[in-house]
């Protein structure tokens, strides 16, 4: 258990996060802040009115300012907005641009030693903005899509299957939108390489679902997407740095030469410690893949230019 975790944006995404973070008691104190004024308190006491019956003893609560937040070990950013009919991509990265860019500003001034998760889309640009704002090193600025997105090909699989999701191992890398990259030759169901147990049409079909699985939920909610299992995944992140598990999981990372990239934020295997981001594991990868991982890099980039800081 570490003393404080802010979620920011006690949207659907941060508020379920708080809430799984409480429940696993992985802070002493929880603390949700967003804009909307009375969202986070209401959200924050509610939560903490559960406890007694879930049984746990982490102190659930909301602000609309960052002085609760002092000291935080890690710093959750959930905060944005989705886009609005007549909003072009460009004018959603700006305004969550805008956004990330100043609670970035805001979490540096009150806890200058936090690793920051963050969660806002589109993620990988989020990211930039968060470590450029801060200046804090690339292993206090991680972003999730990576657990998120393998876990959607993990349950589709383990669906197809019918095996246990426990049994699937998997990894999907690259950018946080429609490049993203599942690793088939690192795809098993208990060290079984998955193209034994399927068909490469089946499997084709998995992978673009996978891809898919955003816009899949956003169809069934028509107004929000997803957020069970985005929490989850953050929270997966918070876990293994509370516990310094060394976990091995695809989190967006600032790339310095490896996948022989530089300069972006980009989905690869990451170690998670109590130090944050311990290190980026390189993969050998097939030709498909590397050029796959290359052509999602570009899609994170061009985005990347368009963004005023
Ligand atoms: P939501 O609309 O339910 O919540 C967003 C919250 O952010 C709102 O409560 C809003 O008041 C708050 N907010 C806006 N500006 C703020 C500011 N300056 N400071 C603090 N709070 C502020 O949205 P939801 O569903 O919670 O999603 C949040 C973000 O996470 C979105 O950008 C979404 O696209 C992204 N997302 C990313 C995923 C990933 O895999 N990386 C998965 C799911 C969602
Ligand atoms: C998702 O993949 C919206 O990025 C979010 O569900």
């Amino acid at each position: 258990m570490v003393n404080k975790i802010t979620v920011v944006g006690a949207g659907n995404v941060g508020a379920t996060t708080a809430q799984r973070i409480a429940e696993k008691e992985l802070a002493r104190h929880v603390i949700m802040v967003d804009v909307a004024e009375g969202i986070p308190q209401g959200k924050g006491l509610d939560q903490w009115e559960s406890a007694p019956i879930e049984g746990f003893d982490s102190r659930v609560s909301g602000a609309n300012d960052y002085g609760p937040t002092a000291g935080s070990d890690i710093v959750v950013i959930t905060a944005g907005i989705a886009r609005k009919p007549g909003m072009s991509r460009d004018d959603l990265l700006n305004t969550n641009a805008g956004i990330v860019k100043s609670v970035s500003e805001q979490v540096k001034a009150t806890s200058p030693n936090a690793i920051i998760i963050v969660v806002s889309n589109p993620l990988d640009v989020m990211c930039h903005v968060a470590k450029s704002v801060t200046g804090f090193p690339r292993q206090r600025v991680i972003g999730m899509a990576g657990v998120l997105d393998t876990a959607r090909f993990r349950s589709f699989i383990a669906e197809a299957l019918d095996v246990s999701v426990r049994d699937i191992q998997a990894m999907v890398l690259g950018g946080h939108g429609d490049t993203m990259v599942p690793l088939i030759s690192y795809t098993t169901v208990s060290g079984i390489p998955i193209t034994q147990l399927m068909d490469k049409a089946t499997l084709d079909a998995i992978v673009q679902r996978a891809r898919d699985g955003g816009a899949e939920i956003v169809k069934y909610l028509k107004t929000g997407s997803a957020y069970y299992a985005p929490s989850s995944g953050a929270v997966q992140m918070v876990e293994a740095i509370v516990m310094d598990q060394k976990r091995i999981l695809p989190c967006a990372a600032w790339l310095e030469g490896e996948y022989g990239m530089s300069g972006l934020y980009l989905g690869v295997p990451c170690k998670l410690g109590r130090n944050g981001l311990e290190k980026i594991i390189e993969v050998t990868l097939t030709a498909d893949e590397k050029a796959a991982l290359a052509k999602s890099a570009e899609a994170v980039r061009d985005p990347m230019k368009a963004v005023k800081l």
